[in-house]
């Protein structure tokens, strides 16, 4: 079992005494391309062989990958496998027959979805009968507006809807969600462009296998949502995280963009409102980041999943839109989950130059086929529909987010710079680490959510998932009582 110093099975590296963890973990040095590599994680020798670039073999992948993964200020240029190689990569596979190599290194690179971990962890308390209060799940706690779940019954009633649908999706679901994109973001596209996907990560997973390739270098500003890297590194592609803190607004600057460049760039990856910070970036920075992608000949993936989630005097807008030049190299990710409170019916999209487009739809085509009729059936409703709905639940979340704010900031110990879009908070807790808490010493945000969880029975997602150790998310998706409870909870725990 790999024990970092100091600390429980896998917990994170980073925060208090970052320095010497880092200087003792030879995969940090092999992330960061770093020569000082000393003894490291207990039991394990320092390499002897410097030139391997890539993944520590004695680990396994996900633990190169979990190490990998928790060093925020680092540009993480190293994608497990990928960039072993071609030599090394079958040494490494050449040390056990081929058939009991039981999990393919590429699925095996895969950390779990912190998120669903956690939210999994509190129904599995919940299940046992425990009074428990989550704030991991990222989904509206609203039902689905009755008129769009009322089309997918009166749907399951027609021959046509037992039945595939082109793998691209409805033709009259792609030509609505084209008109509804001109409508709310003023994107015009031609329905070609659409193709209907298993929700928005599904839109993202299939953009980003449509087009990053072996080695490409793809910017992602962190904290970041879980998925993003795994799904470029199963692609193949490297992660060259951009950390950012409360003091941009957890915003990437041109400079930061600019410094990461190399001519491996392919790709930036951009959110907003961003899942987990809840930042929105104003209209003059996503034309300015959107030109400086343009001028570099960049790919951009924007997803626009929380377009309509924002408050005070903050404003969504849409990057092509800002930048039509750039409308030839973009991707434009999209889906009814936040909008219309359908997290379970699947529906996303990606919006892309047509050539992706097909490109993807190919893809999908020999994957999973169609969306489900049925839920297209929903989603085309919910496409067509007004945006009523949209804003009634936007207004109670806008209530629970200043609650939420001004409840995390009364704790000591907890920072939280204002959310200003989606339904997360994402509070630092960094002066907690090295504390005792519960009765057990906290050295990461990973195990402050473990003693959250056991101690006051409320589920936080840590931030290590994120590329942000030292701080948590928080849905505040969750009914008003619930999240005064639970916030108290932490704040009782943490007194
Ligand atoms: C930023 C972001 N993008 C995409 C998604 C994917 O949404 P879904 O697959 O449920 O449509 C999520 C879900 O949490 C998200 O937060």
């Amino acid at each position: 079992m790999v024990r970092a110093p100091g600390g429980s099975p896998g917990s994170p590296i980073w925060g208090e005494g970052t320095e010497s963890r880092k200087a003792n973990n030879p995969s940090y040095a092999k992330c960061v391309g770093a020569e000082e590599a000393g003894p490291l994680l207990e039991g394990r020798a320092p390499p002897t062989e410097p030139a391997l670039l890539g993944p520590d073999p004695s680990f396994s992948t996900g633990e190169n990958l979990a190490i990998c993964l928790r060093i925020p200020n680092v540009i993480d240029r190293i994608s497990p496998g990928a960039h072993l190689s071609s030599g090394a990569k079958a040494a490494h596979r050449r040390e056990l027959p081929i058939t009991e190599q039981r999990i393919s290194a590429r699925v095996g690179s895969i950390a779990e979805s912190a998120t669903l971990a956690i939210d999994s962890k509190a129904k599995a308390l919940k299940a046992a009968g425990e009074n428990v209060i989550g704030f991991g799940a990222g989904e509206p706690d609203f039902p689905t507006p009755e008129h769009i779940v009322a089309a997918a019954a009166e749907a399951t009633h027609h021959l046509t809807y037992h039945h595939y649908t082109p793998a691209g999706g409805l033709p009259e679901l792609r030509a609505a969600i084209a008109t509804k994109t001109q409508r709310d973001s003023g994107f015009a596209v031609q329905p070609e462009q659409v193709l209907v996907t298993n929700g928005g990560k599904h839109a993202l997973y299939n953009a980003i296998l449509t087009t990053v390739d072996d080695g490409d270098e793809v910017l992602l500003p962190a904290p970041y949502w879980v998925s993003y890297p795994e799904i470029v590194r199963l692609a193949g592609g490297t992660v060259v995280a951009l950390p950012t803190t409360e003091e941009t607004g957890f915003r990437v600057t041109l400079e930061q963009l600019e410094a990461a460049t190399t001519d491996r760039t392919k790709m930036l990856i951009f959110v907003s409102p961003s899942n987990p910070t809840g930042a929105v970036y104003p209209p003059h920075e996503v034309e300015a980041i959107g030109r400086w992608a343009a001028d570099r000949g960049l790919w951009v993936i924007t997803d626009e999943i929380y377009e309509h989630l924002v408050y005070g005097d903050s404003r969504f807008s849409s990057m092509p839109v800002l930048v039509p030049e750039l409308a030839d190299r973009c991707i434009v990710v999209n889906g009814v989950a936040k909008t219309y409170a359908m997290t379970g019916w699947r529906v996303g999209w990606m919006i892309a130059p047509l050539d992706v487009t097909r490109a993807a739809m190919s893809l999908q085509s020999h994957a999973t086929s169609n969306v489900s009729n049925v839920a297209q059936a929903a989603a085309l409703v919910a496409v067509s529909g007004d945006l009523s709905a949209v804003e009634m639940m936007r207004e109670a979340f806008d209530r629970r987010r200043q609650t939420m704010h001004k409840l995390l900031n009364e704790i000591n110990g907890v920072t939280c710079v204002e959310p200003q879009g989606a339904f997360y908070a994402f509070p630092s807790f960094k002066e907690l680490l090295g504390t005792e808490i519960g009765g057990r010493r906290i050295e990461s945000s990973e195990e402050l959510g473990q003693v959250i969880l056991d101690e006051a029975k409320v589920a936080i997602v840590p931030g290590e998932g994120f590329g942000a150790p030292g701080y948590g998310r928080l849905s505040y998706a969750l009914g008003d009582d619930d999240l005064v409870e639970g916030v108290g909870r932490i704040a009782d725990l943490l007194a």
